[in-house]
Order: structure tokens, then sequence, then C-alpha cells
């Protein structure tokens, strides 16, 4: 939805008022409400037995505005980002459910090491995706109306029309990014080809004045781009390698993302089990999430120089796939024993990061639906994170944790090198199942030349199978945010 951030709502505009309240253990605390509806929120609080538990909610009828649901935080000193985003959630869900066409929101507390700027900031962005749904293929007549909803979020007092502003500029050019992440995310995979994320790119650039160059299976060949041709050699479609350059005159650091954009992984001759194939489609999420964040940071006219790189493919099997026991020479020149298909994400990453090492940039992150072994090891509330550079790991934990993207870190030490060690070949492409996102992490690390890269495994983040009550099924968008975050941090 709309959100637009004001600070002195009228009530008559209203159809549909929501409060965010958390519980306190001794008494109402006065938390600070917008004077034009003080009285009616105060009114709906002590004629109701609203406590604020989490979970709790309870809608009141009332006569301007028409209806106002109090919404359980749960306990105040205990708010946390998770717990916003399920109300942002909530609220969009109840507001499309209810066919509210004007809603606002009041959310009268600021989140954890945020301040009211910031806390506003993150709602705006976190109540524009809160009725997100993915419904282009759904035909006319199964399609419920989805009319738009409008919503006002109600800035707290403290912050200035200015700042209020700001607050909203910010959040739009976020979720506009996240919006990107998602869309392509959700995609289906003969729609969301190599050539469509090549497109999408370049239509983000044109809008956002960023340069866009695409490679095609000429230059790609040209470059000796060995990993990504072999994964690529059992599709019909064309290997795509995309760089987008932002390149502020202001900036005085150059951050380079790259993004794995396999459109769909069948596993290859490796082929995966048939349950869930199709989840495969997100495989692209980290291609997508490099896009989303060019797109805001642009927007955002951060003075940070960033390039985005994006090799992209399917991995199918056919006569002409590559298979176990090839060895194939990358980019680098060092070469790679095949022993199984389905770890094809590293072929075509490798190669992206020894070109995007070539740039020296200053720092060098990479975003990668990599390993189901980082899902096993820490579930879907977190992204797995592997640095060679502990400043960096650490200012990417802090930008997540402002954000809601969580990251942790896992080592990448050599001692686990043994397990791609190769007799045939400069290493093999998969190290087993044990420790298969560290092991995974050092094939890539095999192929940068950058004293200061970060690698997020998003194969646990990046979608959901299910309706969390914090995002509804598909892609999440993840990476935008937190990284948007960190370049801020830098600037
Ligand atoms: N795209 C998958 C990883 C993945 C799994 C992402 C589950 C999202 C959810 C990746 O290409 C893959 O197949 N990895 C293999 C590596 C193995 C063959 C060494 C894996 O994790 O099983
Ligand atoms: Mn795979
Ligand atoms: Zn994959």
């Amino acid at each position: 939805m709309q959100v637009e951030v004001i600070r002195d709502p009228k009530p008559s505009k209203i159809d549909h008022l929501f409060v965010v309240i958390a519980e306190v253990e001794d008494g109402r605390s006065e938390m600070p409400l917008p004077p034009s509806l003080e009285a009616v929120i105060r009114k709906a609080l002590t004629g109701s037995a609203f406590s604020g538990r989490i979970d709790e909610s309870i809608t009141i009828l009332s006569e301007e505005p028409k209806k106002l649901t109090l919404l359980g935080a749960g306990k105040e000193k205990e708010l946390t980002i998770r717990g916003a985003r399920a109300a942002a959630f909530s609220i969009g869900k109840i507001a499309r459910r209810s066919r509210d066409r004007r809603i606002a929101v009041v959310f009268p507390y600021s989140l954890p090491d945020l301040g009211e700027a910031e806390t506003t900031r993150l709602m705006t962005d976190l109540l524009s995706h809160a009725d997100y749904k993915y419904d282009q293929y759904v035909t006319a007549d199964k399609k419920e109306k989805r009319l738009p909803i409008d919503c006002a979020y109600i800035a707290p007092a403290a912050l200035d029309s200015r700042a209020s502003r700001k607050a909203q500029t910010e959040a739009r050019a976020i979720s506009g990014g996240v919006r990107t992440v998602r869309d392509l995310g959700n995609g289906p995979g003969n729609l969301v080809t190599p050539t469509w994320i090549a497109t999408k790119a370049r239509e983000v650039a044109e809008e956002s004045g960023i340069k866009c160059t695409v490679f095609g299976r000429k230059e790609i060949e040209r470059l000796k781009m060995g990993g990504l041709l072999a994964v690529n050699r059992g599709s019909a479609e064309e290997p795509k390698f995309i760089v987008l350059e932002y390149a502020p005159k202001k900036a005085r650091r150059h951050v380079a993302l790259v993004g794995k954009g396999i459109t769909f992984d069948s596993g290859g001759i490796s082929i995966k089990p048939a349950e869930k194939m199709e989840e495969m489609k997100f495989d692209m999420c980290g291609a997508a999430a490099v896009i989303g964040t060019l797109q805001a940071a642009a927007q955002l006219e951060l003075p940070v120089r960033i390039t985005g790189v994006i090799p992209s493919t399917d991995n199918l099997p056919s006569g002409s796939a590559y298979k176990p026991g090839d060895i194939i020479t990358m980019m680098s020149g060092k070469t790679v024993e095949i022993v199984n298909t389905d770890a094809e994400g590293r072929m075509i990453l490798g190669d992206a990061l020894h070109y995007a090492s070539e740039l020296k940039p200053d720092h060098l992150i990479d975003f990668a639906t990599l390993t189901g072994a980082c899902v096993v090891a820490l579930g879907n509330e977190c992204s797995g994170l592997f640095s060679n550079d502990d400043e960096l790991a650490q200012k990417l934990i802090t930008a997540g944790e402002r954000v809601g993207e969580r990251l942790w870190r896992l080592p990448a030490w050599d001692e686990y090198k043994e397990s791609i060690r190769s007799e045939w070949a400069d290493m093999k492409n998969s190290g087993g199942r044990w420790g298969g996102a560290i092991t995974a992490a050092l094939f890539l690390k095999e192929f940068v030349n950058c004293p200061s890269w970060a690698h997020i495994d998003i194969a646990g983040t990046a979608y959901t199978d299910h309706d969390t009550g914090r995002d509804g099924k598909g892609a999440t968008g993840v990476g935008v945010r937190a990284t948007i975050e960190f370049l801020q941090s830098l600037s």
C-alpha cells in the first residue's frame, strides 16, 4: 500500500485507525499520542480490557474514525523489529479483509537502538509491503478485487515536517527496491529468464540514472567465464552477465555487490528430487537483491560508488549439460573438478567474484541462495555470513540488526579446505554434506582477491514457503534493507 507520513491527521479522513500498543507492567504508561486522535484512542483503551499482549487485537466501531483497531505489541521493554514487522503485516491483512480504503497507523514507540526518525522510516517501509501479493497471474474471475489502500503513518510529535518528509522519501526508495526483489523472485522461471533479469536491470538502470552493461554468450566466451558457461551448457536460454554501475561524483568508497542469478536450479545431471523443486525459481534472489539495492541506493543518492555484478543462467540437465567428472577452467585460470552439478551457484559466482575483484573495490559483498546446509545450520531467521574482514563483518551484522535482517557469522577457516581438495584439478566443486555452507564459502574465497569480502548465504531467508505472520509466502526481499543501512554507515 501507499504510505504517507503525516503529522496532523484529520479523523474524518480515516476509515480505519490502527494503534499498536505495548503491554506495561505497572498500569498504562503515557505514550505520546497524536492530539487529534488522543481522546478516541484513550477512550478505546479504557473502555476495553485491552492489555497489549502480543497477538491481541480488538476492533471497535466508533464515529470518527469509523473503525479503530488496537493491536498488542507485547511488553514495551521487549519491543523488537520482528514484532513491529508482525504488527505491520497484521495491519495490512486486517485492512485488506475489511476492505478499508484509507487507514492510519499510530505506533507510539521507538524500536530498540533506533531513534524516532529511523523507526518512522522502517515502519513506513514495512507498512508499504504489508499487503504485498504477487498475483499477476491469478486470472480475473478468481482474483479478489484488490483496491488500493492509502495509509497515513502518524509521525511522532518529536519529528518535524522536514524529518517526516525525509523518513517518507527514504522509506519509498527502500521499499521500492524491496518490491523489485520480491517481484523478480516470485516471478516464475519461464518468465524470469537470464534475459528477463537483464531487461529488468536495464529498466531499473534507466529509471535511476545507473549505467548497465549486459554481456551475452559471445562476450562471456571472450571473457573465458568457464564456470558460467559450464552451468549454462544444459540450458536453452542464453546466459547473461550483467554489470550495473552507480558512480556519484562525491563518492569516496567503492563497493561491489555480486548476486547469484540462477533462474531455475533443477540440479542439472545431479538432479534434485521433485518435491519442492518448484522453489528453485527463487535461486536468483541474490541477483534480485543486487538490482533492488542499486535501485534504492541511486534513488537515495548515496555518496558511494556501487558496482553490481550478476551472473545468470538456469541449471538444467540435457545431452549437452556439464556433468560429474568434467574439469572446468574458470575465468581466473583455476581449474575445478565437477563432482556435483547441483553445486552450480559457486561455479557462476567464482567467475563473477574474480571479475569483481579486478575492479579493486574497497568492499566486495556477494548474496547467494547458495546452500541447503546453511538452512540446516541457521533455519530461516538469519542469513549466514562469511568474511575475511572482521570490521566489515561487524558492520554488516550491526546494519542488519537495525533493519530486521539478521546475519550470523560462520567460520571460513582453511582447515575445512581439505574437503574440496581434488586429485585431478585445483579443487572440487563440492565438499559433500558436512559443513556444506562453509566449504561453499571456501570455494568462493578461491576466486576473491579483495581484503574486504563478505559472502551472505540467503538460502534460508530469501523466501518462505508459508505465511509467517511477518511476510506472505514467497520472496521476502532480503538483502536490500541491510545493505542500504550498511552503505549509509559508510558515508
Ligand atoms: N540453490 C541451491 C541451494 C538451496 C537449497 C537454496 C535450498 C535454497 C533452498 C544450491 O545450488 C544447491 O543445490 N546446493 C547444494 C550443494 C551441494 C550439492 C554441495 C545443496 O545445498 O544441497
Ligand atoms: Mn544447486
Ligand atoms: Zn542453486
